[in-house]
């Protein structure tokens, strides 16, 4: 079973080839049962990740009356209550690792009429919430954090109105939490926000029949409520922030185009793309469709010789989950990657600027952290021995270095991969990758 792995171990191998179907994606699958149970019947969900944080999200559901049918292994049928259709919950909605399962939820449940409480494992306790605290405030919902931190307690306020609120991080988190609870709120709910964030929640809601409204410009989002979400099949496509790890994997070790099938490439998701194209990746896009409102294609993925760039600020946001991987290309290119105005890799599931300097040490790459980012420099990279601190993108990342590393490289505390990639041990071997995992 996954969620017993506690180590992987990476020996060096010929290098990686074949064709890796990926997963469904993450934030799409929790929005997808979010969005079902607010709609009024059934909704069938297909391509559904069922990893430990998307299953977090659906036991919360169930546990506030909500019928969830699952049938094969990636598809659930959410008999959806309408908007008002939620029951109190007997105890407290424990969202184990997942930071998007409890800010979104958040949003969701300062309009019900049931006090809730909102609870997660070691590393989401330490997460920032006064982030959708604060806005929920303003819409006159009673949430209160602990020191800015879960658990969040939310009880019955006598109705939210909808509010123009300018995102002070760009979060699409954040921006997700007001959009539900505008749902609820009379007339239109509006964030703006500085940069552009991942537009799931928009896509799916008007694919359901809200209105919504965006704009480029200022990069806004809005909800014109109360609304009543229609029912309809969704369907999920493969996660991007999955196939970053083996796109990286087949430019620094592809022994033949290494192929990914079913990749989400929603333009507000593919930062990583643009950046890794201009350091010299060949990333071809093929067979490019649209899949229940979210574009999709098949990346086919050619060894190049990498080169270090600054990171353009535009596109930090749209590659936020990314940088665990994109530090390992950088380790693989020729000269120094410079990433700046990624303050906010250190509240994801670990500092990921702090514990991604600190495993490339370990195997011998010259990292330098800064306040908002890190300079990268290409080099051999060593085998040795590092902690993943249960963040799953990093365990995965450090894995992906093994491809290019002198000697084994072993990670620890991999367990958390199971919340966002559980069949990663399986693809990785699939594509040549030499991991074993105990
Ligand atoms: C997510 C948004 C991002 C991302 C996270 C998933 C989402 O977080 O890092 O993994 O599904 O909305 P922020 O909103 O905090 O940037």
């Amino acid at each position: 079973m996954i969620s017993s792995l506690s180590r992987f171990r990476v020996i060096p191998s010929a290098g990686v080839a074949g064709t890796i179907v990926i997963p469904g994606d993450k934030s799409i699958s929790h929005r997808a049962l979010m969005l079902a149970a607010l709609a009024e019947g059934p909704s069938r969900i297909t391509g559904f990740l069922r990893g430990d944080d998307c299953l977090a999200t659906l036991t919360a559901l169930r546990v506030m009356g909500v019928v969830c049918e699952e049938s094969g292994r990636d598809e659930v049928v959410v008999k959806g209550m309408g908007l008002r259709g939620l029951k109190a919950p007997a105890n407290d909605l424990d969202f184990g690792n997942s930071g998007t399962a409890m800010r979104l939820m958040a949003g969701l449940l300062s309009a019900q009429s049931f006090p809730s409480t909102l609870v997660g494992d070691a590393s989401l306790m330490q997460r920032p919430m006064e982030r959708v605290a604060v806005p929920l405030r303003l819409m006159g919902a009673n949430v209160a954090t602990v020191d800015g931190k879960p658990p969040i307690k939310i009880t019955p306020s006598a109705g939210l109105r909808a509010i123009e609120y300018e995102l002070p991080v760009a979060s699409a988190q954040v921006k997700s939490a007001v959009l539900l609870a505008g749902l609820y709120a009379q007339g239109e709910t509006r964030t703006t926000c500085s940069a552009v964030t991942r537009d799931h929640t928009e896509r799916m809601l008007a694919g359901m029949g809200v209105d919504v409204r965006s704009s480029q410009r200022d990069h806004s989002a809005s909800v014109v409520g109360p609304a009543r979400l229609t029912a309809r099949n969704l369907i999920v496509p493969g996660d991007f922030s999955s196939a970053a790890f083996f796109i990286v994997a087949g430019l620094i070790a592809g022994q033949s185009p290494l192929k990914l099938l079913n990749v989400g490439v929603n333009p507000t998701r593919i930062g990583l793309l643009h950046i890794l194209r201009q350091m010299g990746a060949r990333i071809d896009m093929a067979n490019e469709r649209d899949a229940g409102g979210e574009p999709v294609a098949d990346l086919i993925v050619y060894r190049s010789e990498l080169r270090g760039i600054e990171v353009p600020a535009e596109h930090v946001a749209s590659a936020i989950d990314e940088f665990p991987i994109l530090f390992v290309a950088a380790a693989s290119a020729m000269g120094t990657t410079r990433v700046r105005g990624a303050s906010e890799l250190r509240h994801k599931e670990s500092d990921r600027l702090a514990a991604m300097a600190a495993a490339l040490h370990a195997v011998g790459v010259n990292a330098e952290e800064t306040a908002d980012g890190m300079d990268v420099t290409g080099s051999s990279i060593s085998g040795g021995r590092v902690d993943s601190l249960g963040d799953h993108r990093i365990a995965m990342a450090m894995a992906v270095a093994g491809l290019r590393a002198a000697g084994e490289i072993e990670v620890l505390n991999t367990e958390p991969v199971a919340t966002s990639f559980p069949g990663f041990v399986a693809a990785a071997r699939s594509a040549g990758i030499d991991i074993s995992a105990d």
